[in-house]
């Protein structure tokens, strides 16, 4: 008895409706297919790019111990595009294609680090507002449909609410401090407020893949919905630290029970997913340059794999 392409589809379907996973071996749409590896590969790349701002600050850390945590988080990302790449490999897609997608420019790196880190209070204000933006993003795909993104998520989350806290405790322990310091932490805050808001994508009317993401459970909220919902959890923490939101909208709508805020600038947030951020070429021109710098390593794994099949 051969199996159709329609009872095939309506098993997908059902497996999906029940909220069980796809696995790699299962029947999937080509779409399903298509839209998790751009999916992936955009959150793989986001990942890798991601070391870089805050790379910039680990020979500059101020002490040891902001040396050693800064260097732990940066790594932690590294491993999170480890296992992303290695999850969208599970869909039928080499790692080495994803790459030269990255680097022609073919694939996308979420915008935010597009963004300079000229302070050192970035770091703090990185982990905090943008690690908590990802971790908003990210809880909800742990039970996202198809397996091995799921599974990657849930250990990519636990590191990130690692990366959260050490970017508040860093801010604290700065607000505590000098004048100066507190200074320092405001002008950060200002700077990543709004691109951090960006960070859910655009609007959910402009947002043309949104449904379909939800129908195939890729997706769990829609972009405001999340953006809601990181205000909501971001205002409190805040005032905890004693910064200002640089939103003058922002207030509490006590018959929604939710915040009211400002709407980003979607220009910006275009001109930057175009590549005319302020750091755009930098990031790109810097992968470039590393991955061209590792063709040794690359080139002898491949000889000693060699050697080792003969
Ligand atoms: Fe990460
Ligand atoms: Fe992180």
């Amino acid at each position: 008895m051969t199996v159709t392409e329609t009872e095939l589809a309506e098993h997908f379907e059902a497996t999906v409706a029940r909220g069980d996973r796809i696995e790699p071996r299962d029947w999937m749409p080509e779409a399903y297919r298509k839209t998790l590896i751009r999916q992936i590969a955009q959150h793989a790349h986001s990942e890798i790019i991601g070391m870089q701002p805050e790379g910039n600050w680990i020979s500059r850390a101020p002490s040891l111990r902001r040396k050693a945590i800064l260097l732990a988080k940066v790594q932690d990302e590294a491993g999170h595009g480890l296992y992303l790449y290695s999850a969208c490999e599970t869909l039928g897609t080499a790692r080495r294609e994803l790459t030269e997608k990255l680097l022609s420019g073919k694939q996308k790196y979420s915008s935010i680090f597009n963004y300079p880190t000229p302070s050192y209070a970035d770091v703090g204000t990185i982990g905090w507002l943008v690690d908590g933006a990802a971790i908003c993003n990210q809880v909800p795909l742990c039970r996202t449909s198809f397996g091995p993104y799921g599974r990657a998520m849930i250990r990519i989350c636990k590191e990130e609410s690692f990366h959260q806290r050490q970017g508040y405790e860093l801010l604290m322990t700065m607000m505590r401090g000098t004048e100066e310091q507190r200074a320092m932490v405001q002008e950060s805050v200002d700077r990543f407020w709004w691109p951090a808001l960006m960070m859910f994508g655009p609007p959910d009317d402009a947002s043309p893949h949104t449904g379909q993401s939800m129908a195939w459970g890729i997706k769990r909220n829609t972009n405001d919905e999340l953006r809601q919902k990181f205000v909501d959890m971001t205002v409190p923490q805040a005032r905890a630290l004693g910064v200002t939101l640089p939103d003058p909208e922002l207030r509490w709508n006590s018959e929604r029970r939710a915040h009211d805020f400002g709407e980003p600038d979607w220009d910006e947030f275009w001109a930057v997913v175009e590549g005319n951020g302020p750091c755009n070429a930098e990031r790109l021109d810097r992968r470039r340059r590393a991955h061209e710098d590792g063709a040794w390593v690359r080139d002898a794994a491949v000889a000693f794999a060699e050697e080792g099949a003969r």
